[in-house]
């Protein structure tokens, strides 16, 4: 298949490269929670503009507010080597987290610091548009889980409109965990399967909303 791009789509990715760099920024001297006063660098979350996949996170750890990027210690190498697994590279997904700045000693985030950081994850979702959102671990998974437990949902997944929302374990309790290592690797390798099958979709979506005479037959 020949690989087109028109000026819309141009100007449309364009535009999500503008709105993720603008989020950032507004991320980057953020002043809305707590931990503001504790970050050392706030992690608004990297990636590629156009992922056909976003993974959410809880929030930095010590390596992560170091370095002002998501998943770069011992979880995020298990990550990659996870979504390789899946046939994906970094390069080619988008990952962030729930809250953009450590919560000090790694404690869970609070509600209302989940708030206050909540709008601009939505508008890294909004502006990349994935068709396949994994949540990894409780806190990214009770937005479309709320009062789920992960033991009984991970790797089944739910739509939300034209996407799906896939809950994971988070990589980081899964490592040390032989169970859950099992677990969070059975439900990275069905990725592959769900990417081709939404791909199927669309094309015979596209197929069916071309003019009759312009069709392909079957026969
Ligand atoms: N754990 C997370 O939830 N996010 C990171 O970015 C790193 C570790
Ligand atoms: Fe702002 Fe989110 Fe950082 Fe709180 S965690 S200071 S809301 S960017």
């Amino acid at each position: 298949m020949v690989e087109t791009t028109t000026g819309d789509e141009r100007d449309g990715r364009e535009r999500i490269v503008i709105e993720l760099a603008e989020v950032a920024a507004e991320v980057k001297g953020c002043p809305k929670c707590e931990l503001a006063r504790t970050r050392t660098n706030a992690v608004p979350g990297d990636g590629n503009p156009n992922a056909r996949v976003m993974l959410i996170g809880e929030g930095p750890g010590y390596y992560e507010d170091r370095d002002g990027r998501p998943f770069v210690g011992n979880a995020g190498k298990f990550l990659n080597e996870l979504l390789a697994k899946a046939g994906l590279s970094r390069d080619e997904v988008f990952v962030t987290n729930v809250v953009k700045c450590r919560p000090p000693g790694n404690r869970d985030p609070l509600p209302d610091e989940m708030a206050a950081c909540a709008p601009y994850l939505e508008r890294q979702i909004a502006a990349i548009d994935p068709e396949i959102i994994v949540t990894l671990g409780r806190f990214s998974m009770s937005r479309w889980f709320p009062g789920e437990r992960i033991s009984k949902i991970h790797g089944h997944a739910k739509r939300d409109g034209k996407r799906l929302i896939v809950p994971m374990y988070h990589p980081a309790a899964a490592l040390h965990q032989a169970a859950l290592r099992g677990a969070i690797e059975d439900d990275f390798a069905q990725l592959p399967k769900i990417l081709a099958e939404l791909e199927a979709n669309r094309e015979a979506a596209t197929e069916a909303s071309r003019p009759p005479d312009q069709q392909m037959t079957l026969f």
